[in-house]
């Protein structure tokens, strides 16, 4: 099939990649410079083995990016993949997605052929891709030739490539049984065959299950962190332990139940505090949700607090930050609890220095605060430190372990904001705390 994607970002170029194994794909991105990257075959997203995939699509030309609409013809399916960020006030900024439906109804007679589906794949609001889509194509009494689809993303950062082939399920929402099938052909080829169902539901309830999605997975993280505050007031009491006693329930799962920094990235903040204002502005109130949010903007501050109980006073401090990603393999600073852990820091007057795996990727795209340095080079960056904080679980640091990440340093002080280190590995030489349990020395 011939299928056009708008927006060359995380969802769009590795949908596009995977896509192309065995469809036609253009990809119509707005900038120029990302085009140009990826028709280079240099993916402008971090993400594993997606550069190796995007040459050999390049070379077999089944792929490319486009940054106008000149060479676009008549198309199979078209996705919207653009960005849907935070207002700062929580509400969704959809100023793209009305871009890319305005693009597609102005340009129908092009890219109408026979039949040609056009796939919301951005996460919006329920109501969206029928105000943008459905109702136009019905005021232009379409809807025999032009179908409209939501079919959400559940993509992680970092493991994309594998999630787009293996996902649990595939949510299509949709009026007709002719959109779900033409949306499942384009899939079957792509998906592996153990891979979770198909599932045919209506347009709205496939916008919310993804915002409901979203917010679950980031309410059993706020859950776990919730536990962790109780459980390091009890001696003896582990978080870990804790959880995964719960997640042995079969109703329950053990996923997720990660306690520490608190969750970040491009989505679980985003769709959460979304979900919020789509039921503020229908006047419902969403306790849960804001208390997930409370629970989670705490984090930063509990870490930095555990710190000050390590080192007293922190004011002219040297202190490393380990771990600037919101997360393990990705350079995606996106609502990044390091961010947050670096500016309390450097409000209590706090040197900072910061470690990442990718600071040379990052530090291109992210204004670092003033005085703040970030290097790829581990000892440098722990070099005469007072303190480390760690906050995003790159495997290098338990590599290094808890005496390798130490003996660069001033004073071995280290708070673990991940909980990368059991109690049994920490020497009694390293001053050692994390969330979820007491200090060894309080037990
Ligand atoms: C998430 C969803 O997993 C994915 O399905 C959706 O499509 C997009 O949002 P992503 O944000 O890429 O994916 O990363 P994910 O691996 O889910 O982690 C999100 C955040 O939660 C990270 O900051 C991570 O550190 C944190 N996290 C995750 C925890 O704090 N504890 C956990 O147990 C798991």
């Amino acid at each position: 099939m011939k299928i056009l994607i708008i927006g060359a970002g995380y969802v769009g170029l590795s949908t596009g990649v995977v896509l192309s194994e065995s469809h036609e794909v253009r990809l119509l991105e707005i900038d120029r410079a990302r085009v140009e990257a990826i028709n280079r075959g240099e993916s402008p997203i971090y993400e594993r083995g997606l550069d190796t995939l995007l040459k050999e699509r390049l070379a077999e030309g089944k792929l490319r990016a486009l940054h106008t609409s000149d060479e676009i013809g008549p198309m199979d399916a078209v996705f919207i993949c653009v960005g849907t960020p935070s207002g700062s006030d929580g509400s969704v900024d959809l100023s793209q997605v009305e871009s890319a439906a305005d693009f597609i109804m102005n340009h129908l007679d092009e890219l109408l052929k026979d039949y040609l589906v056009i796939i919301m794949k951005s996460t919006v609001p329920p109501g969206t891709t029928r105000r943008y889509l459905v109702d136009r194509i019905e005021d232009q009494h379409l809807l025999d030739r032009a179908g409209v689809v939501f079919n959400p993303e559940f993509l992680r950062e970092g493991t994309a490539l594998d999630d787009s082939k293996n996902p649990d399920r595939t949510v299509i929402g949709c009026t007709t049984s002719k959109e779900f099938e033409v949306v499942r052909s384009i899939y079957e080829p792509i998906i592996d065959k153990d891979s979770g169902p198909y599932l045919h539901t209506n347009i709205e309830s496939a916008e919310l299950c993804k915002y409901a999605s979203n917010s679950f997975l980031a309410t059993k993280i706020s859950f776990s962190n919730e536990i962790a505050n109780i459980a390091e007031q009890i001696p003896g009491a582990d978080i870990g332990e804790v959880m995964k006693c719960v997640g042995l329930d079969s109703r329950i799962s053990p996923r997720f139940f990660g306690s520490g920094a608190g969750y970040g990235g491009s989505c679980f903040p985003k769709d959460t505090l979304g979900l919020m204002r789509v039921a503020e502005d229908l006047g419902i109130s969403t306790p849960i949700l804001s208390a997930v949010d409370t629970v989670n903007k705490q984090r930063p501050l509990r870490l930095v607090n555990m710190l000050e109980s390590l080192l007293g006073n922190l004011s002219m401090q040297r202190v490393t930050v380990l771990g600037l990603a919101f997360k393990p393999n990705t350079d995606d600073t996106r609502y990044s609890p390091a961010l947050r852990v670096i500016e309390l820091l450097q409000n209590r007057g706090s040197i900072v220095r910061v470690h990442d795996p990718l600071a040379p990727r990052i530090v291109q795209k992210l204004e670092l605060p003033n005085g703040v340095e970030a290097t790829n080079d581990l000892e440098e960056s722990l070099t005469d430190a007072d303190a480390a904080v760690l906050v995003t679980d790159w495997p290098v640091y338990k590599e290094t372990g808890l005496s390798g990440l130490t003996r660069f340093m001033k004073s071995a002080v280290l708070v673990d904001g991940r909980r990368v280190f059991s109690e049994e590995e920490v020497p009694s030489s390293i001053q050692y705390i994390t969330v979820g349990r007491t200090k060894k020395s309080e037990t």
